[in-house]
């Protein structure tokens, strides 16, 4: 549907030939705030993507129309930057960081949109980097492999948009497998594919639909207080470069050098760690209760240690927790809104989905959104 609207908003505006590349968002198992600490991630690529019909303008010119925001801006490749709208930082910061790492990029004419809910935690915003960082990639014969443009997009984000995020989400919008999920290692960028087999249980998603203005300030004020721990350690053991190199044991001792809620933050960190690692070998004994056992204990650590939960995604892990088939729920994504990702019993499905909406709408006044979420496979280019 989205993908028809952006092919016929191209046919009508720019009467061109065109090439269209799609990028995924992305949900999270379990590894909240531990790509930006050098930690472990549990993510897998969705069926929801950013579609991008594009082609060569011929001259320095850039034109990008997003269809769902029905809005169009126009600038020069090579020229300063001009007033944007938000949404226009990605492909423009997409665009800067290419030229930035040697990159011949031309001119071009771009529609894109999507069906990636924007503010569920879905990472639409890597889905817009990522398909435009495959696109430039191909239309100008850039030669850059997967992992540098997602760095590229990651680069976007920090330089352009302003959030100093990790690179989970452009790396699973990339390297995104049907039926798996990836266990990365954000240090090293080694990954493996887990096949994401549930047996009884489904993974659903619940929406908030609270979008929280403050959140990528307090974002960026998470990962500095990540930073500030790590260089408090470093003072006494310099060969600790980042939260991965730490202990709970560590933490401990530096406490009265951390301070109460850098201590909180890091040690959240730390544990969190050894549940992706943990939730990996459950899911490779096929251990679905253990997986789901270590999704509640990190949305407790979310909530209680990091302070990025909010009561309305409270609200729907409480209601996960005390209700019979759901064995796992937490918060995902950056947090202070967003999606619940819940692991739940085919059979307690309906009445789960009733039961959370109603709990919702009487303490909040409006419902909350159900997605049933499937697997999908990483960016690139599909036939027009
Ligand atoms: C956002 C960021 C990611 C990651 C998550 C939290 O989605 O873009 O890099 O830090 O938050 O795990």
């Amino acid at each position: 549907m989205q993908e028809s609207k952006v092919k016929d908003a191209f046919e009508t505006l720019f009467r061109k030939d065109y090439r269209l590349f799609s990028a995924p968002g992305r949900i999270n198992v379990i590894g909240e705030h531990t790509d930006y600490n050098d930690g472990f991630v549990l993510p897998a690529a969705i069926d929801k993507k950013i579609y991008l019909a594009i082609c060569p303008a011929g001259d320095r010119s850039a034109h990008i129309v997003s269809v769902d925001f029905d809005d169009a801006v126009a600038f020069d490749v090579d020229g300063a930057q001009p007033d944007l709208p938000h949404w226009a930082l990605y492909p423009y910061g997409v665009v800067r960081e290419l030229q930035a790492d040697g990159h011949e990029v031309g001119g071009f004419h771009a529609v894109f949109g999507g069906d990636i809910p924007t503010g569920a935690g879905l990472s639409s915003s890597a889905a817009i980097e990522s398909a435009f960082a495959a696109a430039l990639n191909e239309l100008f014969t850039l030669n850059a492999d997967r992992f540098t443009l997602a760095k590229t997009g990651q680069r976007a984000e920090h330089n352009y948009v302003g959030v100093r995020c990790g690179i989970m989400d452009q790396f699973a919008s990339f390297f995104g497998k049907e039926d798996h999920v990836i266990r990365l290692d954000c240090r090293s960028l080694e990954h493996e594919y887990y096949p994401l087999q549930l047996k009884d249980y489904r993974l659903l998603l619940i929406d908030t639909q609270v979008k929280h203005s403050l959140a990528s300030s307090a974002y960026n004020a998470r990962r500095q207080q990540c930073e500030d721990g790590v260089e408090a350690v470093r003072e006494r053991d310099p060969s600790v470069k980042s939260l991965r190199d730490t202990t709970l044991e560590m933490l401990d001792e530096h406490k009265p050098l951390l301070g109460e809620e850098v201590w909180k933050r890091c040690s959240y960190v730390v544990e969190e760690n050894q549940r992706v690692l943990d939730a990996c070998a459950a899911l490779l004994r096929g251990d679905t209760e253990k997986l789901g056992a270590l999704m509640f204990l990190s949305h407790r650590g979310l909530r209680d240690k990091y302070e990025v939960s909010c009561k309305e995604l409270d609200l729907l892990v409480d209601a996960a927790e005390e209700t019979e088939g759901i064995i796992g729920a937490r918060m995902m994504g950056g947090g202070f809104g967003g999606c619940t990702i819940n692991l739940v019993n085919r059979s307690a499905l309906d009445a789960f989905r009733q039961k959370t909406s109603d709990a919702f709408f009487k303490a909040f006044g409006h419902h909350p959104l159900f997605y049933d979420v499937n697997t999908g496979d990483g960016a690139g280019e599909s036939l027009t």
